[in-house]
């Protein structure tokens, strides 16, 4: 699977980690950056950057990570087609994708560590989403919030 991931100076530190993972279990990780450490950026342009990909089919998911994994969410969220999440557990990191079609994961590499965030970038990236009438049903829902908004 095509992965885009993007990392802001909070998030900087793990994303390499997860590219590594995402590589070495098979997928194509597309870094879209911060390329170097750099206390002055913002994580704004990487949630833009990864929804983006999204929206141009470059890739299927997508991976924001920042201090908190708040901004990320909040700023990926913004964009048609894109539902961001923050998850800091494996649960509903695929629970996300199966009931909710998650394409986004946002992470908080200031709140979690490495191990987990890759066991949860596993449960993400592994899960489908499960077509069952409840599931679309509300899903239909959202995109209808998206498309009167
Ligand atoms: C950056 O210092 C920090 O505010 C940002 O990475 C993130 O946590 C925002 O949600």
């Amino acid at each position: 699977m095509k992965i885009a991931i993007g990392a802001d100076h909070g998030g900087y530190p793990l994303k390499a980690d997860i590219i590594q993972v995402l590589a070495q279990a098979g997928h194509q990780p597309i870094d879209l950056g911060a390329y170097a450490l750099d206390a002055g950026d913002d994580y704004p342009d990487f949630a833009e950057a990864v929804g983006k990909s999204l929206q141009t089919g470059q890739a299927e998911r997508g991976i924001v990570i920042c201090g908190s994994g708040v901004g990320a969410s909040i700023a990926a969220s913004k964009m048609k087609g894109i539902r961001a999440g923050v998850c800091h557990d494996t649960y509903s990191a695929h629970q996300g994708v199966e009931h909710d079609d998650m394409n986004v994961l946002c992470l908080g590499a200031r709140i979690i560590g490495g191990e987990l965030a890759i066991e949860i970038v596993l449960a993400f990236v592994n899960a489908r989403f499960d077509p069952d009438e409840r599931f679309q049903r509300r899903l239909n829902k959202v995109l209808q919030i998206e498309q009167s908004e």
